[in-house]
């Protein structure tokens, strides 16, 4: 009796398992046709584009080769968005390729329409409409004003053609079909939130620069309510030695930012000033870091001002963090 109970448990297992696995692999994506717009080059929008390119939505750091063994991974300048190869320390769920978006027309995008790009940005959907893996934040990028996502790809039409194909991403099973999930359309007009608003500009920045998802923790690749800006996302593996974990930006006092000023906060984002200009060190335990430090070195006084004055208005929660938790121990 015992085993017939057991084995009916297993088969129904069985089945329930199947189901899930056929209604994962069939289900669609949330995708429609890209649109028709069609950007018009304009040098303020060139110019915007190359500042959200290279120091605030991180297109450069993730979309060009860096120097692994160097503070915060210094990208190859002469190599500017012809794609990354992401090294097995990172972690990721299998082999991950950030393509070549160059406007190199077999390797690149240049054969891409402005509507392409956009939906691949801002929606997550390659051109062919497959899924591109999440760690492309277009689930951040969604909030991205259309006006900053043309300005995007009219900075992206100047950069220099660089002939280099890269192999797509693997994503390992059962990953790879749980991330059908992950594109959305973004629906209607999508407005810049007015400078002169700066917690509304502060939040805008935020999610596009990636603040928010790095330290915001997350289980299970979802982000865990009411820990919005708490850190202790964990980035590296204990195995390589390199690992760093993200700090928290509430206002928490004890734990957080509560007692910084916005001037000791402008000073952490300048630090690293001379790196940013020369050569930085070699990364070590002590030192190892994904936070984009160097590129954000070029963010402009006021928006970090900005982003401040969001950060004090989140909700305070006591989390305290060891942001290097392998330094010092050999
Ligand atoms: C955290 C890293 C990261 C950041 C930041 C990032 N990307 Fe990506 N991007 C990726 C990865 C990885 C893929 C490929 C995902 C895959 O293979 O499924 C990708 C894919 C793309 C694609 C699709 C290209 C193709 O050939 O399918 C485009 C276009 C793109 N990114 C542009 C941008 C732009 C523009 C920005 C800045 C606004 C940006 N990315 C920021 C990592 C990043
Ligand atoms: C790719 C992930 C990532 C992104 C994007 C990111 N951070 Fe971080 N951040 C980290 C990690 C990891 C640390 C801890 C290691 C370090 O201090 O470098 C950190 C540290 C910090 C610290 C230093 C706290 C201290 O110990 O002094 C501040 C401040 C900070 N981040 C603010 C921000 C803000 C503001 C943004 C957006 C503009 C941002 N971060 C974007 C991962 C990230």
């Amino acid at each position: 009796m015992l085993k017939r109970i057991a084995v009916a448990f297993l088969f129904a297992a069985v089945v329930t398992l199947g189901a899930v696995y056929a209604y994962l692999s069939l289900r669609k994506p949330a995708m429609r046709p890209p649109s028709t717009r069609v950007v018009a080059r304009t040098p303020e929008r060139v110019e915007r584009g190359r500042y959200l390119f290279m120091n605030v939505a991180n297109c450069a750091e993730c979309h060009t080769e860096s120097d692994w063994t160097r503070f915060d991974a210094p990208i190859k300048k002469d190599a500017l968005g012809a794609g990354k190869i992401w090294p097995a320390e990172a972690g990721l769920p299998g082999a991950l390729v950030s393509p070549n978006i160059t406007p190199d027309a077999a390797t690149g995008v240049g054969g891409w329409t402005d509507g392409e790009l956009i939906r691949a940005i801002r929606e997550g959907i390659g051109r062919d409409g497959r899924v591109l893996f999440p760690l492309m934040p277009y689930t951040e990028f969604r909030s991205m004003s259309d006006e900053d996502v043309e300005s995007v790809v009219a900075f992206l039409r100047t950069l220099a053609p660089i002939s280099r194909k890269q192999e797509p991403s693997r994503i390992d099973f059962p990953v790879g079909l749980l991330v059908k999930s992950a594109p959305q359309p973004v629906d209607g007009v999508v407005e810049t939130p007015s400078r002169t608003d700066r917690v509304a500009y502060g939040r805008y920045l935020s999610m596009i620069a990636g603040c928010h998802s790095c330290h915001t923790p997350t289980k299970r690749g979802s982000h865990v309510e009411g820990m919005e800006y708490a850190g202790g996302e964990r980035f590296g593996t204990e195995k390589s030695g390199l690992l760093a974990v993200s700090f928290n930006l509430t206002p928490d006092k004890g734990t957080g930012i509560g007692t910084w000023d916005e001037k000791q906060f402008l000073e952490k984002f300048r630090q690293y000033r001379d790196y940013a200009q020369g050569a930085p060190p070699p990364a070590t335990p002590e030192n190892f870091t994904v936070m984009p430090w160097l590129p954000f070195n070029g963010m402009e006084d006021d928006d970090l001002k900005a982003i401040f004055a969001f950060l004090q208005t989140v909700k305070p929660v006591e989390n305290a963090v060891e942001t290097r938790p392998l330094a010092g121990k050999k």
